[in-house]
């Protein structure tokens, strides 16, 4: 399943992230692993920067307070999310698959189920650096308004076509979810969607809806792992 979301950032933070990503330092991605790293040419903020440090915080905040997106993922633990650049210089990353497993900052590790972009430049400032995700439905093509997030399974081919103008910033993240299995995933999200969209119109307190609800509860604690 690939999902996204528009305005996971408001107008306020994506500007003053914006301030920040232009006025900090930035160096050749290393981030990768050994095949990845192949085809990986990108810029990132280095990792002991002050900078880094208060935009993740942003980040994370944002995806919290942000119900579909912690519906469509259900995360579990997440690695730190990384920011990148691609210039005409430093312009693609090619056709790779994810790293299965990635160590955490305390020490244990992550398992890789969902990838995820922030889309930190807006489409007219750019051409190319595309997202191309090649899932069950062929390759599909992203790139979304800044502010807007994408989630895709980690396990997916996927690539970052060549920037040949501009500058296309973007924030990544790799997060393991309660939820293992894709197809299981998306029918959680598909029904916590729809119980959400009934909620709002009958409200809260209607037997069946609090049935379903339970039901969509208890589908969570048989196959989620943690
Ligand atoms: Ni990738």
């Amino acid at each position: 399943m690939i999902v996204s979301f528009d305005n996971v950032l408001t107008s306020e933070e994506l500007a003053a992230m914006r301030r920040q990503l232009l006025d900090t330092d930035w160096e050749r991605g290393i981030s990768a692993g050994p095949q990845a790293r192949l085809v990986k040419k990108n810029l990132q903020i280095p990792e002991n920067s002050d900078v880094l440090r208060d935009l993740r915080i942003l980040v994370m905040r944002a995806l919290n307070r942000t119900p579909e997106v912690m519906s469509a993922i259900m995360p579990f633990k997440i690695i730190p999310p990384n920011f990148n650049r691609y210039t005409v210089d430093d312009s693609h990353y090619g056709r790779h698959i994810d790293s299965t497993v990635r160590p955490l900052p305390d020490g244990s590790y992550l398992r890789t189920d969902v990838s995820a972009t922030l889309f930190l430049s807006d489409p007219d400032e750019y051409d190319g650096g595309e997202l191309k995700i090649t899932d069950t439905f062929g390759e599909q093509t992203i790139k979304l308004p800044a502010g807007s997030l994408v989630a895709y399974p980690s396990g997916s081919l996927h690539e970052v076509t060549p920037v040949t103008r501009g500058d296309r910033m973007g924030c990544y993240m790799f997060m393991q979810s309660l939820i293992r299995d894709t197809e299981k995933r998306r029918l959680l999200y598909e029904m916590d969607n729809a119980l959400r969209r009934l909620r709002a119109r009958q409200g809260e307190d209607q037997p069946e809806l609090v049935e379903l609800t339970g039901t969509y509860n208890n589908l969570v604690r048989l196959w989620s792992e943690c």
